[in-house]
């Protein structure tokens, strides 16, 4: 069950997260905000679930998540910002993830584009969809899965080596409620500052891979270069063989 009163209460948000639905059970959080939407969602809409059974992940990955142990949800955004922009709002969704985790003395990190890890396991992730019309961006979705009290048996055997959650890494409990409205706090806040080089800075000073030789695939193609930051946009910059290239989208291996 979701207690509202505990959220409300630390919720200190203009927009986001003051309309929010909770629902016991939903396939995907995402996949409802969608839906809400197409009824016209007021800005800021949050989805929240405690089970939610068919979870999207990026490049149709899927998200498992444990019911009643896990934050899993998604908040409705309407941008008209240009479409480049799109890559900046799922690292600003990291930031505040990271944001409030830091706040929880847990020493979590980044891997482009939008992965939360501690020591160097998987404990999050975003999903941003957006609908592009007229050359900006209409409306958006941006899901997020954070494992917050799962033990190590909740996971399937092939994820312990590469999962984890905050219970597993600071051996403390979380209330789901209290984590859901900080991280919303500190979304709107990083969306409301005009510092944008700022918060590429922060992203690049939380970033696991920072000017390291990494492993990218882009499509088919994997390529091995050294990654050299954040461009305006939000791209990853890998320097290839002295030419130093910009990917919107891909992902390190
Ligand atoms: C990834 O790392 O691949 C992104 C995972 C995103 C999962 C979240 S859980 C809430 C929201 N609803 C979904 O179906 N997916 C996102």
């Amino acid at each position: 069950m979701f207690n509202l009163n505990l959220y409300q209460e630390k919720l200190t948000t203009g927009f986001i997260g003051q309309s929010i639905q909770y629902y016991p059970k939903l396939d995907s959080t995402n996949t409802k905000a969608w839906n809400l939407i197409s009824e016209n969602a007021v800005i800021g809409t949050v989805v929240v679930t405690d089970n939610q059974t068919i979870g999207r992940g990026r490049q149709s990955n899927k998200w498992i998540s444990t019911q009643g142990k896990s934050l899993t949800f998604s908040i409705v955004l309407y941008p008209n910002a240009p479409p480049n922009r799109i890559n900046l709002y799922s690292l600003l969704a990291g930031l505040a993830i990271t944001d409030c985790l830091i706040e929880n003395n847990i020493n979590a990190q980044l891997k482009w584009p939008n992965d939360i890890l501690i020591n160097k396991k998987k404990v999050g992730g975003i999903l941003c969809e957006s609908k592009i019309s007229g050359r900006v961006i209409k409306s958006m979705v941006i899901g997020i899965g954070l494992n917050i009290n799962e033990d190590i048996e909740d996971f399937s055997i092939s994820l312990r080596k590469i999962a984890t959650s905050l219970m597993i890494e600071s051996k403390e409990q979380y209330q789901l409620e209290i984590i859901l409205a900080s991280i919303l706090n500190h979304l709107e806040n990083r969306l409301k500052s005009k510092e944008s080089k700022s918060q590429l800075l922060d992203w690049e000073k939380r970033c696991t891979h920072l000017n390291q030789q990494v492993t990218f695939r882009n499509g088919n193609n994997i390529v091995e270069g050294l990654f050299n930051g954040l461009s305006s946009t939000g791209q990853a910059i890998i320097i290839i063989n002295d030419d130093e290239l910009k990917f919107d989208s891909g992902e390190i291996i």
